[in-house]
């Protein structure tokens, strides 16, 4: 048995393969394009291992995809491959809609004609799992409850529109061709291997070059957040147990305003890393805001863990803490993916 990962080199990719390697010796077909956020550096520990196989391609190349199904016959796909970035898709929507949009329709339409030619009971066994956002729901006001599986989809950015719109062709795959499919909404995860466009280790990165943390706006938008195995332990959950057709909400119970997130990555820096110069939190500065910032995301998780049992084994607390002593730990990584590229993003973005 194998299963096919796609954007196995970014960041909760990797720690997917990282982590499903750990726990079983089921051989993975990684295929993903190498893009700005691919790291083969994330994988390094993996180097010579039999049980993975990386493949550089892209999703949207139906020959190549029909290839690797041919030839590793997996009883499942595991798509993670993504443009992922809000801030890049308000700069360039286009890259969104190829990857997530085309590219999601070219593994449906390959896993399709694969899939139909499999035996019976190897057809009922295969799933084609999508790693969707909570993104796709839009925005909540403070009252309101948190996104459970039934609420509407109201997309703000470029980002969760392509997102939502990967959603709705997995879907149809599943009501017109019977495909087996499982789609899993995730709130914002953090931990190892996250690049550092996102908001924590943006800040940690920043704070110990000593430059400035940008906050967006007034800092008050709230986000809930996960630890990045806490997110890959609900994919093997639904990947194991969830019903084909379904949607399954992943989500820390944690939510979070910006700016407290910030302060207490400053805190922590403060105990693990003192500066000379004083506490990290005098580089907390306040800048325009994101255009069409959505200010609250909340998941309600109770499906998943009513359904398949699943809850996440970090709190907050100790995932932020392990987060933080990984960056410090990991010195050559955070200098190695700071490339020209990226420090073009870094001018583009925050001027
Ligand atoms: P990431 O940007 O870190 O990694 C994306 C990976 O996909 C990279 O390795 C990249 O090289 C690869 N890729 C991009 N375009 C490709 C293409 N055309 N063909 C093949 N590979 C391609 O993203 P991430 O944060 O690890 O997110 C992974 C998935 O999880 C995405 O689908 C994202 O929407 C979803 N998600 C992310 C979060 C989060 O907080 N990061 C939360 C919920 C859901
Ligand atoms: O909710 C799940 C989503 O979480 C995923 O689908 C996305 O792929 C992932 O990127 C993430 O999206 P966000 O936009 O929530 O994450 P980001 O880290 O970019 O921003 C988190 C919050 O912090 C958001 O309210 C914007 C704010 N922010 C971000 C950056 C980069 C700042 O205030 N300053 C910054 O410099």
């Amino acid at each position: 048995m194998t299963i096919l990962v796609t954007g196995g080199a970014g960041f909760i990719g990797s720690n997917f393969v990282l982590d499903w390697l750990r726990q079983s010796d089921e051989p993975v077909i990684n295929l993903d394009a190498l893009t700005y956020a691919g790291n083969l550096e994330n994988l390094a520990s993996l180097q010579g291992d039999a049980r993975h196989t990386f493949v550089k391609g892209d999703i949207c190349d139906r020959a190549l995809v029909d290839r690797l199904l041919a030839e590793y016959r997996p009883r499942a796909l595991v798509h993670f491959a993504a443009e992922s970035h809000v801030d890049r898709s308000i700069h360039g929507p286009g890259a969104f809609m190829k990857t997530n949009v085309e590219g999601t329709f070219t593994l449906l339409e390959a896993t399709r004609a694969y899939w139909s030619g499999l035996a019976d009971d190897a057809r009922a066994a295969f799933r084609f799992h999508h790693v969707s956002t909570d993104e796709v729901y839009g925005s909540l006001k403070p009252t309101d409850p948190p996104f459970a599986e039934t609420n509407a989809y109201e997309p703000n950015s470029p980002y969760s529109a392509s997102k939502a719109a990967s959603d709705h062709l997995v879907r149809a795959w599943h009501h017109t061709y019977g495909l087996p499919v499982v789609t899993t909404n995730c709130s914002n995860n953090y931990g190892p291997y996250h690049f550092p466009e996102k908001l924590i280790p943006l800040m940690i990165v920043n704070a110990l070059a000593g430059k400035p943390l940008p906050v967006y706006g007034d800092g008050q938008q709230i986000r809930d957040w996960l630890y990045v195995t806490d997110h890959c332990s609900g994919i093997r959950a639904v990947l194991a147990g969830g019903t084909p057709g379904e949607t399954y909400n992943i989500g820390g119970w944690n939510e979070k305003a910006n700016i407290d997130i910030v302060k207490t990555v400053c805190a922590l820096l403060d105990e693990l890393k003192p500066s000379a110069e004083g506490p990290y939190a005098r580089l907390i500065t306040y800048v325009k805001d994101r255009p069409g910032h959505d200010r609250r995301y909340a998941i309600d998780a109770r499906k998943i863990e009513r359904e398949l049992g699943w809850r996440p084994a970090e709190t907050f607390e100790t995932g932020i803490r392990k987060t933080v002593q990984w960056y410090l730990d990991h010195p050559d990584w955070v200098a190695r993916v700071q490339s020209g590229a990226y420090r073009e993003w870094l001018d583009k973005q925050y001027g």
